[in-house]
């Protein structure tokens, strides 16, 4: 997830572009840059670091012209580093871009240029796509040479283009990541979002996948990639900053609950292909994961939601990878002493890449001679830095201190590394490997189905909101789904004690709460141990507690039994957990809205614990 922006108009480019950009630094912040064309040439200005450092920058030596685009960026291929942040340029310097959202076949594209001499200067991805324009311009105009290159591109990209032939002018396309225009007095704007544009504007023009804009000053000539004219309407945009910054949602927290389908799109995109149905990872990865012993086992570290991450992964990489593997909290671990050597290999789970504990772990860990895989969302992190070899995961940035995205993208992820593993180590069959990988494949539309419960979901938050005690129970792959339940009930709602529990261990103790009322969370979607979680759920109805359940569509048992159901898709159980997350988060969320909670920044807690 990255913020691009582009203006083009009458007044100077630098400071508009400076200032939209600013708005959409919550989408990216590892480094930023513009570039500006004043018709004698395009001057392209980028640091490291946050916005602020470009615009000291800037301040210092200003760049000159009316026309310009901007990017904030939020790593995902290549460091945050200077050469690696956008805008990125041909081999001329004479086409300039910026780009948000992941090229799929960069590597192949990356090789044919070069082998057609191309010089490339940043690891990115993005690259690619400047100097593809340039090849097409040898031959075509230059509105088709970008309409050829796009025809080349597979996976998501919302681009704006400056060519030092067209200074009046900015190319822009998307499919897959947002891109809109706003349309000003005099002035044309592109914007990732509403945020970016509304200082100038209101009068906004939404863009649909697979278009393709000509922006000039009088405003915007808008075609479908075959070149086909699209005629939309513009509409107006009242909401204020602050909202707009939020898309309409009252909470980040809401937002990035929305966001799952497509964040996990990007985790999926680029690694799992349906056709051919294939699974790669980076070289690096790779090569790290092909060269583990073939003995070795896993210990997995984490805190908080990671942690949950991890217990999943417990039961994937077992079930499937046939691997050894033990969870542990990342706290713990440090100081317990435990045996690790090179057969080890330590799997770091985290957001930030920056949990004080986690990176202790994995340092004494490599002191004692372990393997270092990390799962991270935040490029350039420490623990990225220090791991032998990193998955990202491409949720993008999470504001809210709650997690959601990262969590799901993180099993999404352990998910992609199970199927990995579990291929190398031939521990299932070819066709208990599709039916995973297309499972996995179909997971961004199972969760915009399984977001379609929201309303439901509030309503019987509503008949909850009193209720100041909540166990959360469910078995294997949806025991972690429990625990993460509760947790996130009572991170964001802290009037509320709740409690996650594996549905098992509930008559060697909780069920002696058990009485009149007493809400209890069953996870019981489809399972090997379907049976056993009903019966648990009997032994919850006996004492009169009072069950809400989480079962798979269609399921009838699970609505004679439940007090109140919540239907999710149907999906292998190994799946499960990501889909089960969304309606326990939606819960939280409307307990906590009702409630009047602080959702985003619930009291006593912070977003990276950097500290022990
Ligand atoms: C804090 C956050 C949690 C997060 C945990 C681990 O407690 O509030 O949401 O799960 O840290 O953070 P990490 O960045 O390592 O995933």
């Amino acid at each position: 997830m990255c913020g691009i922006v582009g203006y083009v108009g009458k007044s100077e480019a630098m400071p508009i572009v400076l200032e939209a950009l600013s708005r959409l630094e919550y989408r990216g912040y590892d480094s930023a840059g513009v570039a500006i064309n004043n018709g004698r040439g395009i001057q392209v200005s980028r640091r490291v670091g946050k916005l602020k450092v470009l615009a000291e920058a800037l301040r210092r030596k200003p760049l000159k012209g009316a026309t310009g685009i901007g990017h904030t960026r939020w790593a995902t291929h290549g460091e945050p580093t200077e050469f690696n942040a956008h805008p990125h340029s041909d081999c001329s310097g004479k086409l300039v871009l910026v780009h948000n959202g992941i090229i799929e076949n960069y590597a192949e594209l990356k090789e044919r240029l070069i082998n057609a001499g191309h010089r490339f200067r940043s690891k990115t991805d993005t690259e690619v796509v400047a100097h593809l324009v340039e090849e097409y311009a040898k031959r075509h105009p230059i509105e088709q040479a970008f309409r050829l290159a796009l025809k080349d591109l597979r996976g998501s990209y919302a681009l704006c283009l400056l060519s030092q032939d067209a200074p009046g002018k900015i190319f822009g396309a998307r499919n897959g990541s947002p891109l809109l225009i706003g349309l000003g007095k005099g002035e044309s704007l592109f914007g990732s979002d509403a945020t970016a544009i509304m200082e100038r504007t209101r009068k906004v023009l939404y863009l649909n996948d697979l278009e393709v804009v000509e922006l000039t000053q009088q405003g915007a000539k808008v075609t479908t990639l075959s070149g086909k004219a699209v005629t939309r309407k513009p509409t107006t945009v009242n909401w204020n900053i602050a909202s707009a910054r939020k898309g309409g949602y009252p909470h980040y927290m809401l937002k990035e609950i929305h966001e799952q389908p497509d964040a996990v799109r990007q985790t999926i995109v680029g690694r799992l292909t349906a056709d051919p149905l294939r699974l790669v990872f980076d070289k690096r990865t790779a090569r790290f994961l092909k060269t583990l012993d073939p003995r070795t086992r896993f210990v997995i570290l984490g805190c908080g939601t990671a942690y949950h991450a991890g217990l999943v992964g417990e039961y994937m990489l077992e079930e499937f990878a046939k691997l050894p593997v033990v969870v542990d909290l990342a706290s713990e671990f440090r100081y317990r002493g435990p045996m690790l050597d090179k057969h080890t290999t330590v799997l770091a789970i985290t957001q930030s890449g920056e949990t004080a504990d986690t990176l202790a772990g994995i340092r004494m860990a490599k002191a004692q001679g372990a393997k270092v895989l990390a799962i991270c969302n935040v490029m350039g992190s420490s623990i990225a830095r220090e791991a032998d070899a990193v998955l990202y995961t491409h949720a993008g940035p999470e504001i809210a201190v709650a997690s959601t995205k990262a969590y799901t993208c993180q099993v999404t992820t352990l998910a992609l590394l199970t199927l990995f593993l579990a291929k190398a180590r031939r521990g299932i069959s070819p066709a208990q490997w599709r039916k995973l990988a297309e499972g996995l494949l179909q997971l961004p539309e199972t969760l915009e189905k399984t977001l379609q419960q929201e309303a439901h979901i509030k309503t019987i938050a509503a008949k909850y909101m009193r209720v100041r005690d909540f166990y959360y129970l469910g078995r294997r792959y949806n025991y972690p789904s429990a625990l993460e339940g509760a947790l996130k009930l009572k991170e964001i709602c802290p009037l509320i004690h709740a409690e996650g529990y594996a549905a098992g261990e509930m008559k060697h103790g909780p069920i002696s709460l058990i009485r009149r009322g007493w809400p209890v969370m069953f996870v019981a979607t489809d399972s090997p141990v379907y049976e056993k979680v009903l019966s648990n759920l009997e032994e919850v109805r006996a004492r009169k507690g009072s069950c809400i359940v989480v079962a798979s569509e269609g399921d009838q048992q699970a609505r004679r039994h439940a007090d109140h159901l919540i239907t999710v898709p149907k999906t292998d159980e190994f799946l499960s957990p990501i889909v089960a997350a969304i309606p326990l988060q939606l819960f939280a969320y409307y307990m906590a809205d009702a409630n009047g909670c602080d959702i985003d920044q619930p009291p006593n807690l912070a977003k990276s614990v950097t500290v022990e």
